[in-house]
């Protein structure tokens, strides 16, 4: 089987972890930049910028051994910089592996309410909550939603679109080149 790259775009709060805890393919193996930072942070924080390398450079790692075993891997990741999606497009290509974008976007208020609901006590360790500051949220949102229109050439093989307006959805969205 084609190995495969399934990664999601969303601010925190949007729903993607939700998403793939009910969606993602049965034999996928998971990336949660979320998980790995908390398993790797002295204060078991999800959000501790101290993990964060950590956690992308081992997260990587599974996923170039996973890719180059056949298999299909879901990283459950904001990706809202267009840096940090060309990084995982450069990995899948080195294993030829079909890409997946899904865009997990439901408007800015609705992203903003799920948020307010997390635990925001701050840890006096690493001084992160795992209630994102909402300026970061709406910032995120922002990016995202600036990306949408160019999505489409960033070389992702198929792009999917949760919780957008229908008008929005790009049904037949197929990579050209
Ligand atoms: N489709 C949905 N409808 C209603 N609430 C949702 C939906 N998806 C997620 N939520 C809620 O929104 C919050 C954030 O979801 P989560 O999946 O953790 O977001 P993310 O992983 O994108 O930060 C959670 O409280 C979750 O229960
Ligand atoms: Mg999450
Ligand atoms: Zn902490």
């Amino acid at each position: 089987m084609r190995p495969t790259l399934i990664a999601t775009i969303g601010p925190a709060g949007a729903g993607k972890t939700t998403w793939r805890h009910r969606h993602a393919p049965p034999e996928a193996t998971v990336i949660s930049l979320d998980e790995r930072r908390a398993a790797l942070s002295p204060c078991g924080c999800s959000a501790d910028p101290a993990a964060n390398a950590a956690a992308v450079a081992d997260g990587t790692a599974e996923t170039r051994a996973v890719l180059a075993a056949g298999g299909t891997v879901v990283w459950d990741v904001t990706n809202y910089l267009p840096r940090f999606r060309a990084h995982l497009l450069a990995v899948a290509a080195g294993y030829d592996a079909a890409t997946v974008g899904l865009v997990v976007c439901p408007p800015l208020l609705t992203v903003l309410a799920r948020n307010s609901r997390r635990d925001g006590r701050v840890c006096a360790v690493c001084g992160t909550a795992r209630r994102v500051p909402d300026p970061v949220v709406w910032a995120m949102h922002t990016a995202i939603t600036a990306a949408l229109p160019s999505l489409h050439r960033e070389g992702w093989h198929t792009l999917r679109f949760l919780s957008l307006p229908p008008y929005l959805h790009h049904r037949h969205h197929r990579r050209t080149t």
